[in-house]
């Protein structure tokens, strides 16, 4: 099987307004696949329902071959799903190696199965193993607090991890960085397919990591999807330049 993930027809209603509409695609294994689209599109709600937070309205959302649809975000955790968020939520008080290990006790407590599986193979959730892969194996005894708010978001991204993902779900990992920060996260989203194996699918604003990161991007518009293809291709198409007239993105 090469697809991960697979979303088919997925509706989202809030009420009066549909916030996603029949958008469908599939996420491949070892896959770095992008969801981009105007301000209010629908792509954190697709994320939302992704991620069991909320139900699909109609459709359905299959991980390795089994529909998850509607299933709790606890559910979806289990089965190798893992997210990072927009804002920075490591605990300030705490030690980068207390909030890594926080991240593992509730991965463990959640689903000790399939940690322990994932600890056999080359995926190894290891707190040294990926305070080294994240670059912060230096700070491991630095409250949370004295990082920079780039460090902090990297640091999710270890917390992420240390469930041992199959499929890592990222919510704007670009937001708030600096330029030469943007540049490391795109190297790190990189390397946690290439060196890890994980699959990516990443909601993003910031054109250029998007376009430099991605295999394939999903461009939603209004709820509806209005391309799907190479980073290439997208810029390319008339739609997606059409969607975004008006808005001050720039397609490097
Ligand atoms: N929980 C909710 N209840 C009601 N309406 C919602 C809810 N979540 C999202 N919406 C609406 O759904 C639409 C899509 O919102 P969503 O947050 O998914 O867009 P987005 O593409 O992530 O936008 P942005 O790029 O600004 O983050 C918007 O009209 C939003 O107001
Ligand atoms: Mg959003």
């Amino acid at each position: 099987m090469t697809n991960l993930l697979e979303v088919k027809g997925l509706i989202r209603r809030f009420g009066g307004l549909t916030a996603v509409s029949e958008v469908s695609f599939d996420v491949r294994k070892a896959e770095i696949f992008g969801i981009i689209g105007p301000n209010g599109a629908g792509k954190t709600t697709l994320f939302n329902v992704i991620a069991g937070h909320f139900p699909p309205s109609a459709g359905s959302v299959h991980f390795e071959g089994e529909d998850i649809s509607g299933h709790s975000s606890d559910e979806i955790g289990r089965r190798g799903i893992a997210r990072t968020f927009q804002a920075v939520h490591a605990f300030q008080q705490q030690s980068t190696a207390e909030n890594l290990r926080r991240a593992e006790v509730i991965a463990r407590r959640h689903n000790p199965l399939h940690y322990f599986t994932h600890r056999s193979a080359s995926v190894a959730a290891d707190l040294q193993d990926v305070a080294r892969f994240i670059g912060l194996d230096k700070l491991l005894d630095a409250p949370a607090g004295s990082l920079s708010y780039g460090l902090q978001k990297i640091l999710g991204y270890g917390m992420a991890l240390m469930a041992a993902p199959k499929l890592l779900l990222m919510d704007e990992p670009a937001a708030g960085l600096n330029p030469s920060e943007k540049l490391e996260a795109g190297a790190l989203i990189r390397r946690l397919r290439d060196e890890r194996g994980i699959t990516v699918l990443l909601v993003e604003h910031d054109m250029p990591l998007v376009m430099g990161v991605c295999d394939r991007i999903l461009v939603i518009n209004q709820g509806k999807p209005i391309a799907l293809g190479t980073p290439d291709s997208v810029k390319a198409d008339s739609a997606v330049i059409e969607a975004y007239l008006g808005e001050d993105y720039e397609f490097a």
